[in-house]
């Protein structure tokens, strides 16, 4: 297919996925807030003798609301139940349709890096899904071991589970790809509690009661617990969606350290608005949230390791002829680089006016993250890297 049209689907696939995640995540979102926030119904009242375990009152949109939450069941089962499973469906679907479209049908320039380790873009996909697959199969045998008891101890240990899936992609993969997979994997787990185990429970709740039997408790504790994961693993996700645009995150020689303390620092912050809608003091959870973050924020700050000295002048040509070999096959209105229709991030390099223009860009990408070229494919050299970093710092000068 021509490649404008794959970029094409790629951008509305995306815009799907966002929309979709908004449904989901919004919705998780209000279910959790929602079941922190219940009160008992009155001994003896109304809602109390239907089996009301909890109710609230809310304004929104112009009209009141008082939903109510069942401590098992209602007696009888309304014919109109609504399922919430759609949004998590259709944000795994559409993101994965993404990940295939931006990472693995591109996996030898967007996923294998040279310097982390030399794989074939087939190894790279092959370790890609080998993580979510895996990753979702371990999860749910520790939610379903001994283990899975003890809702705390649990939850360390599945942190501490993604927190190795990340070291374990960074010696395989670039930092970029490596989040990505993370952020999938995380993904994974998260709709597959709802398809294999939310709503086969709830499935068999309601069979249990149009049997005229008494739904197994088990059930809805067991969909509740993988519910509340669902709700902490939502801010790293999020942060691993946005991480593509921060190279100083995925780009740092720790990358997957830094990718732990930012989730961690997404879960202490997703703890305290479930603490502080249940009405429980949690003010030390965005503190530390912030200490984490104030830890990144340092620990990213560019280290650049010093160029070496330039050998000879440096002339524009000179800087013509590296960036004619090392960039302009992705930086052109007609880029030759295959799978490329554009100029990638819409950065032209090819006439002097264009360089001039993205010196600053260029002398960011090229001397101080790195990053550029891509997965240093075309073996740029410290010492080119070093002229065009002397020519950016003496006025980019055309003559
Ligand atoms: C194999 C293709 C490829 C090559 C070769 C390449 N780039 Fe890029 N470049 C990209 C892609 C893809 C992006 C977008 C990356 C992103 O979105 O983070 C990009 C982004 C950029 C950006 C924008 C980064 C920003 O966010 O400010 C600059 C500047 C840049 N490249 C400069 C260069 C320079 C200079 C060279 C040559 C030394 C080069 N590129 C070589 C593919 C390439």
């Amino acid at each position: 297919m021509d490649t404008h049209y794959v970029e094409f689907l790629g951008m509305l696939v995306r815009w799907l996925h966002i929309v979709a995640g908004v449904a989901w995540i919004g919705s998780s979102f209000y279910f959790i807030w929602l079941d922190n926030s219940l009160d008992s119904p009155a001994p003896g009242s109304e809602a109390a003798k239907k089996g009301v375990g909890g109710e609230l009152w809310a304004v929104h949109g112009g009209g009141f609301y008082n939903p109510q939450k069942y401590l098992v069941a209602p007696a009888v089962l309304p014919e109109k139940l609504h399922w919430f499973k759609w949004e998590a469906y259709t944000t795994w679907l559409s993101g994965t349709a993404l990940l295939v479209l931006v990472y693995w049908l591109k996996a030898g320039t967007m996923m294998v890096d040279g310097r982390v380790r030399e794989l074939t873009a087939l190894q790279a996909v092959g370790i890609g899904a080998t993580s979510m697959v895996g990753s979702w199969m371990v999860y749910d045998l520790l939610c379903k071991s001994p283990l899975g008891k003890r809702d705390g101890l649990l939850g360390a240990v599945v942190f501490l589970l993604v927190g190795a899936l990340a070291w374990g992609l960074s010696r395989l993969l670039g930092g970029r790809a490596m989040f990505i997979q993370v952020g999938t994997a995380v993904g994974t787990i998260m709709a597959a509690n709802v398809f294999f185990a939310i709503i086969p429970g709830q499935r068999r709740m309601v069979a249990a009661m149009k049997a005229g039997a008494a739904p197994d408790p088990q059930d809805g504790r067991r969909a509740k617990q993988r519910s509340v994961h669902n709700n902490y693993f939502t801010l790293p996700v999020l942060f691993i969606m946005i991480s593509n645009h921060y190279s100083s995150t995925y780009a740092h020689p720790q990358n997957w350290a830094v990718l732990v303390l930012i989730m961690a620092a997404g879960v202490a912050i997703r703890h305290f608005f479930n603490r502080k809608h249940k009405g429980v003091y949690a003010w030390p959870y965005p503190a530390l949230g912030a200490v984490l973050l104030g830890v990144v924020a340092w620990w990213t700050q560019p280290r650049v390791a010093p160029l070496p000295p330039v050998e000879g002048e440096v002339t524009f040509n000179r800087v013509r002829a590296i960036v004619g070999q090392h960039c302009i096959a992705c930086h052109s209105p007609q880029p030759t680089f295959p799978g490329y229709a554009q100029p990638q991030a819409g950065v032209l390099l090819h006439t002097p006016a264009d360089l001039v223009l993205n010196a600053p860009r260029l002398y960011q990408q090229v001397a101080v993250t790195r990053l550029m070229p891509l997965g240093n494919l075309t073996h740029m050299t410290d010492q080119e890297r070093a002229v065009l970093a002397a020519w950016v710092r003496g006025g980019a000068k055309v003559e």
